[in-house]
């Protein structure tokens, strides 16, 4: 990472597994999210914003882990203005090579009325709490949060109180999504050029999308003279979600002919990394999202087809080659052996292990028994299936399912639980209805389905459907995924797999040991 930017380097600050993880959801598991900061850190982003320590032990773990197994990056954990917190963000990213502190606090006026502080007393409150970070770490960030909608007067002087008692990164949270591209540009300029000490500071933007403007918010500050760019991976986050990081990096590079400011972004890493996100959160990416869409590279009407073949250049303004996807995709079939899996695997941006390659290729030929071609997107969805984990107390071993028009449906299951075989039949509204009532008589349980989402992944009456299924119980929410040419059985299991997750989850938090009991909102 660069310490001190150059005027035309923009610092890339990833906040997927704090912003991002923080949307109702879109939790993940420790495992996911060691393994999501290590592909951060390995693409080049400078900071990653790794947790909130102070929320539960789970955080607290995830940060102080990512900390030290960092190599590149920069880790930071977010704090809010009191001491405790403070202490315990530095508690965990103090084992990193570079750290960083983040403590915010609410200044605009439906902000400052939650704690219930006049504007003088969290004026000290800044002070004492951006100074007791700088006391532990020689790196503090501070924010402001709900900054758009703060008074001029009063984002000045705060502003300049954190900058006095340290803060080496003032950030500027557009927290509702409410700024528009002049105005976020015309913040940053003014606050660099009004606010004494303003250009010894590098000032960030944090931008939410609830208005569809937060790449173009976040562009326009660093226009405006910002040299940090807050932002997750797929634009994941609460509500409408945060900048997504491939859409600033990859308008910088496309247009650095009026943007000439370059991140250290491997932009070829961005599929690898969006898949993954979007099969640990839960969170599918929508088909035309810019840049890792589905649709994002593909032509179809015939004017762009013909154009294209005539010239890439005539329809597109990016290579795929560039974020990460394979340039051809010839399907594979049921000839294909291991070698041509793992390339094709290599291709598409998965970097698999030799018993994860092992799992992916039985899956592989099962598929391509049934199905003719196996094309790119039927291998992305058997590598971010969730398939049953030998460990996995819940496993499917048989279904069964009859429905037709005028009646319910039946569905007969048998599984393995705790390595007994059981089954049961039970009737429903439809087949998955009535599955996933069968599951609940083998294992009974409260959780409370939140998500139920199903894909095809390819064309054809033969496609894969991937499944998506969100549980919630007791507050531990946890997803499961997975991928079949039958949409039952692959709710099926998808309904399991987010079973075996539940528990597996329930069992770690403890009571309330994963679960976030605090307001993060409430920020002193
Ligand atoms: O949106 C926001 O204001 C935040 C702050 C904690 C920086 O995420
Ligand atoms: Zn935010």
């Amino acid at each position: 990472m660069t310490d001190a930017p150059r005027q035309d380097r923009v610092l890339i600050f990833d906040t997927t597994l704090r912003d991002g993880e923080q949307s109702p959801g879109a939790t993940m598991t420790h495992e996911e999210k060691l393994e999501i900061a290590a592909m951060l850190d390995e693409m080049g982003v400078d900071i990653i914003e790794a947790g909130f320590p102070i929320a539960s032990e789970g955080d607290f773990r995830a940060v102080s882990e990512i900390a030290k197994n960092a190599v590149n990056a920069r880790i930071c954990g977010l704090a809010r203005a009191n001491p405790t917190d403070i202490d315990r963000a530095w508690e965990a990213v103090k084992h990193a090579r570079q750290n960083r502190i983040h403590t915010f606090i609410g200044t605009s006026p439906l902000h400052r009325a939650i704690p219930g502080l006049s504007q003088d007393e969290m004026a000290d409150l800044i002070h004492q709490t951006v100074s007791h970070a700088r006391n532990l770490c020689e790196d503090v960030q501070w924010s402001p949060m709900d900054a758009t909608r703060t008074e001029w007067d009063y984002l000045k002087r705060v502003v300049e109180i954190a900058i006095k008692a340290g803060a080496t990164t003032i950030n500027i949270p557009d927290t509702v999504g409410y700024t528009a591209p002049e105005e976020s540009a015309d913040l940053i300029r003014r606050l660099i050029a009004e606010v004494p000490g303003g250009e010894d500071v590098i000032f960030a933007t944090h931008c939410h999308n609830d208005l569809g403007m937060a790449t173009a918010n976040a562009l326009a500050a660093v226009a405006g003279g910002a040299r940090q760019i807050e932002c997750t991976i797929n634009g994941l986050g609460e509500r409408a979600g945060n900048t997504a990081l491939e859409e600033v990096v990859m308008a910088l590079k496309v247009r650095g002919d009026i943007m000439p400011w370059t991140t250290g972004v491997d932009t070829r890493k961005i599929m690898a990394i969006s898949r993954r996100v979007a099969t640990v959160s839960g969170f599918p990416v929508q088909f035309n999202k810019a840049i890792v869409g589905k649709n994002a590279f593909a032509h179809e009407s015939g004017i762009h087809q013909d154009g294209m073949l005539k010239n890439r250049e005539n329809f597109e303004i990016m290579r795929p080659e560039d974020v990460g996807l394979a340039a051809s995709s010839l399907p594979l079939g049921k000839h294909s052996g291991r070698a041509a899996l793992r390339d094709k695997l290599g291709n598409l941006g998965f970097e698999v292990g030799d018993n994860q390659l092992k799992d992916v290729f039985v899956r592989f030929k099962e598929l391509a028994d049934r199905k003719k071609e196996v094309f790119d997107e039927d291998i992305i969805a058997l590598v971010r299936a969730g398939e049953e984990d030998s460990a996995d107390a819940l496993k499917l071993v048989s279904m069964k399912v009859v429905c037709g028009t005028g009646g319910p449906a039946e569905a007969t299951v048998e599984m393995e639980i705790d390595g007994k075989d059981v089954s049961a039949t039970a009737e429903g509204d439809g087949p998955v209805d009535a599955t996933f009532k069968a599951v609940r008589a083998l294992h009974p349980n409260e959780a409370h389905l939140q998500l139920y989402q199903v894909h095809a992944v390819t064309e054809g009456t033969d496609a894969q459907a991937t499944v998506s299924v969100r549980l919630e119980e007791d507050g531990v929410i946890a997803t499961g995924t997975s991928a079949d040419t039958d949409t039952v059985v692959a709710s099926a299991r998808a309904y399991i797999h987010a079973l075996n997750r539940l528990m597996v989850r329930r069992a770690k938090a403890g009571p309330g040991a994963d679960k976030r009991e605090i307001n993060w909102k409430d920020a002193s």
